[in-house]
């Protein structure tokens, strides 16, 4: 099964399965003397970690993140960095009957359909767990971000019908509530809204906003790995990810160009736009202004209530979930947004750097 790794020169190579021994990341292409330990990626993985509210799975994890090769004396060495993170609750039967039947909006038909075979316990590489190495991966990537001073930060725009308009962002108020919503009042009416969709044994669906602050102009390479092609790919593959927009995104189709582009205008010799509909992208190459977009996440497809589908010998059946399950995925989605933006953004930050002949001769001193 190849697509395991993700990108050219920071690249990661995620594996594990939901309820294997353990999941884990290998990152290959991280320089020599970034300062890294444990501690540094274990703060994202608790971001991501179940059973932190009544909104989360109960499966019982630590999800505690072990160094296990490419860092000496607290530093990375250039060599490959293998993270590994041990399952502990693995109770398989909680899933005995994925075994038999297809869950609806679950990759459970296609993967047997693909390979005539599939590891059943928990969704295997299909499941929200496999995320674990891409945040810990992005966790690095973070941390050489913060080297060059540019930030990523998202959160919740919108769960089910609430969405908070730009206009209303409160960001002290992200800290204290469990959605990470920048909006006290949304969130309390989208906790409303979810102990509903709970009660009704079904989930929700949301929508996750992103900045990246700092990013320099110049970064992304046209044409097949633009910055926002790239973004919009390392967002589409985080599972239950059904849609993407970038900037103004699908509004820009319903306004015209006089309101659309960007002016510029000029200021003590450096350039600046005066609006930023373009959300910081100009022909995949960022222009040095905030970069800014929105993930759709799909409701969560483990649902309690009853469901029509087909065993995988081909019988019609009903089937409803007991297991452990997110009646909303977004929340813990928020920190592989951020890291997966990490991988892409370092990754293309690196390429950037062989893009003028006078840089390749300034760093070999020629
Ligand atoms: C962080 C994260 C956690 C997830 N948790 C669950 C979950 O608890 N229950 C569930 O049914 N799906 C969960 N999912 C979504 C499924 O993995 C995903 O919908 C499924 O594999 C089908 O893929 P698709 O929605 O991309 O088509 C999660 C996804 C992510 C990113």
């Amino acid at each position: 099964m190849a697509g395991s790794t993700y990108g050219n020169i920071f690249q990661v190579t995620t594996w594990g399965e939901s309820h294997g021994k353990g999941i884990g990341v290998v990152i290959d292409g991280c320089p020599a003397g970034l300062s890294l330990c444990e501690e540094d990626i274990q703060k994202y993985l608790d971001r991501r970690k179940p059973g932190q509210n009544k909104y989360t799975t109960k499966r019982n994890e630590s999800d505690t993140v072990e160094i296990l090769s490419g860092v000496f004396e607290g530093k990375t060495t250039g060599t490959p960095i293998s993270l590994l993170v041990r399952n502990e609750d693995q109770r398989s039967k909680d899933y005995g009957n994925i075994a038999s039947c297809y869950r609806p909006g679950h990759a459970d038909y296609t993967f047997d359909v693909k390979y005539g075979f599939r590891d059943y316990r928990g969704g295997g590489r299909s499941s929200g767990r496999e995320t674990i190495g891409r945040v810990a991966g992005g966790a690095v990537a973070l941390k050489l971000l913060s080297e060059l001073g540019i930030t990523v930060s998202a959160y919740t725009k919108a769960i089910g019908p609430y969405e908070i308009p730009s206009s209303a962002y409160r960001f002290s108020e992200m800290e204290e509530n469990v959605f990470c919503m920048p909006n006290l009042a949304y969130a309390e009416k989208a906790s409303e809204f979810l102990n509903q969709c709970m009660e009704n044994c079904d989930s929700a669906g949301g929508v996750i906003e992103c900045q990246v602050k700092n990013l320099p102009a110049g970064i992304g390479e046209p044409v097949f790995h633009k910055l926002d092609a790239c973004l919009a790919q390392a967002m589409f593959s985080i599972g239950a990810v059904k849609g993407f927009e970038i900037g103004d995104g699908f509004c820009a189709a319903t306004s015209c160009g006089s309101e659309n582009n960007d002016a510029f205008y000029t200021e003590n010799g450096k350039i600046y736009k005066k609006t930023n509909h373009a959300g910081g992208i100009l022909g995949g190459i960022s222009d040095g202004n905030d970069i800014i977009f929105r993930t759709a996440f799909k409701p969560t497809p483990s649902i309690a209530k009853q469901q029509n589908t087909v065993t995988s010998s081909g019988e019609n059946t009903v089937l409803s979930i007991h297991g452990r399950h997110d009646p909303i995925i977004v929340p813990r989605a928020i920190v592989v947004v951020e890291t997966m933006t990490a991988l892409t953004l370092i990754d293309l930050l690196l390429a950037n750097m062989s893009s003028r002949l006078e840089n390749i001769t300034r760093f070999y001193d020629r």
